[in-house]
C-alpha cells in the first residue's frame, strides 16, 4: 500500500482530483468504481471545477457506485444515486446512462448483485475505484466479518454504521437497515484503488487498514492484497500510524525515482 500523508483536506482533494484526471486523459473511456460520503465530496467539488474551467470531460466515461440503500427510491435525497447526482454527475458532461448505482428498489434485492457484477464485467471492469472508509473500517458496506472474497450483495449493516449516517435523516425518518454494496473481492479486482479519508475519527480505521493484521473484522484491511491501492490521508486521520514518517520518506525516495526513472506509474489500464 503507498500511503500518502496531506496536511490538510484541501490538498488531499486536490491530489486526488490529479490522480483521477490523468486516468480519464489517457483513457477517456475509463471505468470508474465510485463512493459517497463526505470523504469524497473535495474531490469531486476538484472535478466538476476542472471540468467547467479546463474542459475536463467525462463525456467517454462509465461509472459504477459502490453502494445503495434497499428500500428508498432513488430520488429520495438520501439516496446514493441522489448524492451522486446532485454532487457529481449532473454537473459534468457524463452520459447519466453511463452511470450506473445498485437498484436499492428492485423487487428482489438479492438478485441485484450477481446482476451489477456482470455489469461490470462487460465493461471491462474498474480501472480505478474510489473508495472512503467507514469508522469501523468498512469499504463501501461491507461491515465487519464480511467475507474477504465477497462479491455484490445485501449487507445489513452495524449499529456504528447505522448511527454515523443518521446524521443525514430527519428525526424520525425510515433510515436503511441494509444496503446493496459491491463485495471485498469485487473491489479487490479494481486495477487501481485510491482510499482517501481525513480527519481524526478515521485514524483507528487507518491504523487497522494500512498497519494490519489482515483481518475480516477490519474488511479495508483486506486492500493489504491490493497491488496497485494509494491511500490519502491528511495529517489528522494518519495520527495513530506507527510507521508515518516512514511512509513520508517513502514517498520522498518515490518522487526522486519517478523523477529520475518513469514519469509516471499511476495511468491503469
Ligand atoms: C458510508 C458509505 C461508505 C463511506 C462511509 C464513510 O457508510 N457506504 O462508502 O466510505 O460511509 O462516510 P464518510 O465519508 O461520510 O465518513
Amino acid at each position: 500500500m503507498q500511503v500518502l500523508i496531506f496536511p490538510n483536506a484541501t490538498s488531499l482533494a486536490q491530489k486526488s482530483a490529479d490522480l483521477v484526471e490523468s486516468q480519464i486523459m489517457t483513457f477517456p473511456d475509463t471505468v470508474l468504481g465510485l463512493a459517497t460520503g463526505s470523504t469524497p465530496l473535495g474531490l469531486y467539488q476538484e472535478l466538476i471545477k476542472r471540468h467547467h474551467q479546463e474542459g475536463l470531460s467525462f463525456a467517454g466515461v462509465k461509472t459504477f457506485n459502490l453502494d445503495e440503500y434497499v428500500g428508498i427510491p432513488s430520488n429520495h435525497p438520501q439516496s446514493y444515486r441522489s448524492f451522486m447526482d446532485e454532487n457529481l454527475f449532473d454537473r459534468i458532461d457524463i452520459e447519466k446512462s453511463n452511470t450506473q448505482v445498485p437498484d436499492g428498489m428492485a423487487e428482489n434485492p438479492l438478485e441485484v448483485g450477481p446482476d451489477y457484477e456482470q455489469s461490470i464485467e462487460a465493461e471491462g471492469g474498474i480501472d480505478l475505484q474510489v473508495l472512503g472508509v467507514g469508522t469501523d473500517g468498512h469499504i463501501g458496506f461491507n461491515e465487519p466479518t464480511s467475507s474477504l472474497k465477497s462479491i455484490t450483495r445485501v449487507k445489513t449493516l452495524t449499529k456504528q454504521t447505522i448511527e454515523d449516517n443518521s446524521r443525514f435523516f430527519e428525526p424520525g425518518e425510515f433510515q436503511p437497515k441494509l444496503a446493496i454494496t459491491m463485495g471485498i473481492q469485487t473491489i479487490l479486482n479494481a486495477r487501481r484503488i485510491l482510499l482517501l479519508a481525513h480527519g481524526e475519527k478515521k485514524s483507528q480505521a487507518i491504523r487497522a487498514m494500512v498497519e494490519g493484521p489482515l483481518s475480516a473484522f477490519c474488511p479495508a484491511s483486506a486492500l493489504q492484497f491490493h497491488p496497485r491501492t494509494t491511500v490519502l490521508v491528511d495529517e489528522a486521520a494518519a495520527s495513530k500510524l506507527t510507521l508515518g514518517n516512514y511512509y513520508k520518506f517513502v514517498g520522498e525516495m518515490q518522487d526522486e525515482l519517478v523523477r529520475k526513472h518513469r514519469p509516471s506509474d499511476w495511468i491503469s489500464r
